[in-house]
C-alpha cells in the first residue's frame, strides 16, 4: 500500500487519522480510539491547540506539576513545572524550601542583549566592504525604523550592529553582526525582521547574503542564581563533610565532560520545566544553555560552588532568551495562567525564576548524588511507574511498593516479583 500522500496539510483532522491509522498502524481502530480519547471536548480550545501547528492529529499531555515554597529575592513562588521525569518536581519543592530558611535563592541580571547575522560572501577586499558597511551603517538601521517602532517605544530596539571579518575561517565569508534588547518577548521573529530589511539593504550584486538569522547563543543575555548561608546552617550534623564533598563533585563537573554533560542535563530539568510550562522555546535555550557550558572550548559544569570564610555558596550563570509576551506565551491558556502563577513577571523576572529552578534542580540532585546515592528516592517513583504499567491492584501496589521498600528497584526485578507474586495468588 503506498505510504507516501500529496495533499496531506489539505485533509481534514479526520482524514489525516484515517490515512495515517489505515497505513501506519497495525490496528487502525485502536489507534484511532488512542489519538480521539486525547482530543479536547471543547470544540474552540482544540481548535486553538490544532492550529498551533500543522497537520495536528491530537493533543500530547505531559504533566503540568507545581513546585511550591520557592522564596526567590525574598519572594515567594510556586513555580509551574512540564515535565515527564518522576522526582523532578519534589526535587525542586523540597531544595526550595530548604533553602527558603536559609534566605532563600537570590537571583540578578547580568546582561541582556541577543544578537542575530547576516552571512554573507564577498569576494572583493575586506577594506572595500567595510568602506560600504560604514557608508551604509545609517541607512541599515533607517530601513528598519518602522519595524522596530514600537520595540523602541518599549525601550528595546536594536543596539549595534557592526561588519566581522571571518575570512580567516572562511574564504570570502562575512557577516553583519547585530545586537537587539527585545524587552519582554523572546524577539525571534522581531530579530529576523529586522535582520531581513537590513540584508535587503546592504545586498549588492557583487554581496551574496547567504543567509540571515538570530541566534540562539545568547551569551550576553545571563542570569545569575545563587544560595548561600555559614556551613554549620546546612546540616545539623556533618555539615562541612557534606558541603566539601558537595563542592568536589561541582569541581568534578567543571573539569570532566562527561560528568558536566549529566551535571547540566540535570539544571535543565528544572530549566525546561519553567520554560515549557510558560510556553517558551526549550530547544532554542537547551541549545543556548549547553554552548555557554563550552564557551571556554571545553564542555563544563554551568554551576560553580565553594566554602569560604565559612560560607557555603552555590551559584549558576544561566543564558536564557526568555518571552513574556509575544508567541505562546498569551496564546496558550496553561502558559499563560502559568504567568498569572509567577506574578506576571516580565522577561527578565522569568530569566530569574527560570534560574532559580535550575540551581534549586543541581542542588537536589548533588545533594543526593554525594549522600544517599540517586537511585533511591529516583527508583521510589519509578516504582510507581513501573507499578502504572502492571496495571497492578491496589492490594497488589501495596505489596510492591513494601516488598521493595529495602531492596534494589529495577524494571525487571518489579516485573518479576509482581508474576511470582500473581502465580502464587492463583
Ligand atoms: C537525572 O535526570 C538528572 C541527574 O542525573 C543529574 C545529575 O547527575 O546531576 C540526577
Amino acid at each position: 500500500m503506498a505510504k507516501s500522500v500529496s495533499g496531506f496539510s489539505k485533509l481534514t483532522k479526520q482524514e489525516k487519522v484515517d490515512w495515517l491509522t489505515a497505513h501506519f498502524t497495525n490496528v487502525g481502530i485502536e489507534a484511532k480510539e488512542i489519538l480521539q480519547q486525547y482530543w479536547n471536548e471543547d470544540r474552540i480550545l482544540q481548535s486553538l491547540h490544532d492550529d498551533f501547528v500543522e497537520n495536528t492529529l491530537t493533543n500530547f499531555y505531559l504533566p503540568y506539576a507545581i513546585a511550591p515554597n520557592f522564596v526567590i529575592n525574598k519572594k515567594n513562588y510556586a513555580i509551574p513545572m512540564v515535565i515527564e521525569e518522576s522526582s523532578v518536581v519534589a526535587a525542586a519543592s523540597m531544595v526550595a524550601k530548604f533553602w527558603s530558611s536559609r534566605g532563600g535563592i537570590k537571583t540578578k541580571i547580568l546582561s541582556t542583549i541577543k544578537s542575530g547575522q547576516i552571512h554573507l560572501i564577498y569576494h572583493g577586499s575586506s577594506e572595500g566592504l567595510q568602506l560600504y558597511f560604514d557608508k551604509m551603517k545609517p541607512q541599515l538601521l533607517r530601513a528598519t525604523e518602522n519595524i522596530t517602532e514600537n520595540m523602541r517605544q518599549r525601550g528595546g530596539g536594536i543596539l549595534d550592529l557592526k561588519l566581522k571579518n571571518i575570512t580567516h575561517e572562511l574564504d570570502n565569508y562575512y557577516q553583519i553582526h547585530v545586537e537587539f534588547d527585545t524587552k519582554d518577548s523572546m524577539g525571534a521573529n522581531f530579530i529576523n525582521t529586522c535582520l531581513e530589511a537590513i540584508a535587503n539593504e546592504f545586498r549588492r550584486p557583487d554581496i551574496e547574503i547567504v543567509m540571515s538569522i538570530l541566534s540562539n547563543y545568547v551569551p550576553e543575555c545571563v542570569v545569575r542564581a545563587e544560595v548561600s548561608c555559614p556551613v554549620e546552617e546546612l546540616y545539623e550534623e556533618n555539615a562541612l563533610h557534606f558541603a566539601q564533598k558537595f563542592v568536589q563533585a561541582v569541581k568534578i563537573a567543571a573539569v570532566e565532560p562527561y560528568r558536566a554533560v549529566t551535571h547540566n542535563k540535570g539544571i535543565m530539568n528544572g530549566v525546561d520545566a519553567v520554560v515549557i510550562a510558560t510556553g517558551n522555546d526549550f530547544r532554542a535555550v537547551e541549545a543556548g544553555v549547553h554552548a555557554f557550558a563550552a564557551r571556554n572550548g571545553k564542555y563544563s559544569s554551568l554551576s560553580h560552588a565553594e566554602i569560604k570564610d565559612g560560607k557555603f555558596r552555590f551559584w549558576i550563570d544561566l543564558p536564557l532568551s526568555l518571552g513574556t509576551v509575544g508567541g505562546l506565551t498569551k496564546l496558550h491558556p496553561l502558559a499563560k495562567l502559568s504567568l498569572e502563577i509567577l506574578d506576571n513577571p516580565n522577561a527578565e523576572e522569568l530569566m530569574q525564576i527560570v534560574a532559580a529552578a535550575g540551581l534549586a534542580q543541581n542542588f537536589a540532585a548533588l545533594r543526593a548524588l554525594t549522600t544517599t546515592g540517586i537511585q533511591k528516592g529516583h527508583m521510589k517513583l519509578h516504582l510507581t511507574n513501573i507499578i502504572k504499567l502492571l496495571n497492578a491492584k491496589e492490594d497488589e501496589k501495596q505489596f510492591l511498593i513494601q516488598y521493595f521498600e529495602n531492596k534494589t528497584i529495577s524494571h525487571k526485578a518489579v516485573v518479576d516479583k509482581y508474576y511470582e507474586m500473581r502465580r502464587e495468588k492463583e
